[in-house]
């Protein structure tokens, strides 16, 4: 019964002619916030993530500049999304392998329900994939 990853829109206040307020509250999102962080200055040849997480749930952020997500699930399925709208944010549940692209001028803000553990990361895809078998 693993759940999906799936885009979600903040609410927004504002107008073209002023400028807008994203908004998100914990009682919009699938979990409680216990940290946020942010990357930056990501060079267009370096992809990063490369690891799953056995807990973590995510919400992440492109607040600026465009970023590419491809997520693969325990089942081998892999969905590709690209946030590039500052009030749009993508669900990443645990357990999915994901591999993230930057364009030069993007800044990622990451929502997410743990503080960090690196005991919770899965850095080996053999790993992954052994667990996801399981
Ligand atoms: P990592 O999550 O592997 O980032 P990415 O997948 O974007 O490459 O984190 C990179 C390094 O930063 C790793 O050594 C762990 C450390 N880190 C923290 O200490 N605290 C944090 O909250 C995060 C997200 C990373």
């Amino acid at each position: 019964n693993a759940q999906k990853p799936y885009l979600l829109t903040f609410d927004t206040i504002g107008a073209p002619d002023l400028g807008y307020i994203a908004v998100a509250e914990n009682s919009a999102l699938p979990f409680q916030i216990k940290r946020t962080y942010w990357i930056y200055c990501t060079p267009e040849t370096v992809a990063r993530g490369h690891h799953a997480h056995h807990e973590l749930q995510q919400v992440v952020i492109a607040v600026h500049g465009s970023i590419e997500f491809v997520l693969e699930n325990v089942a081998g399925e892999k969905t590709i999304f690209h946030l590039e709208k500052p009030n749009v944010g993508l669900f990443i549940p645990e357990m999915h392998w994901r591999t993230i692209n930057f364009s030069h001028d993007a800044v990622l803000l990451c929502l997410a329900s743990t503080e960090y553990n690196e005991a919770d990361y899965i850095r080996d895809f053999e790993v992954f994939q052994a667990l996801a078998n399981q």
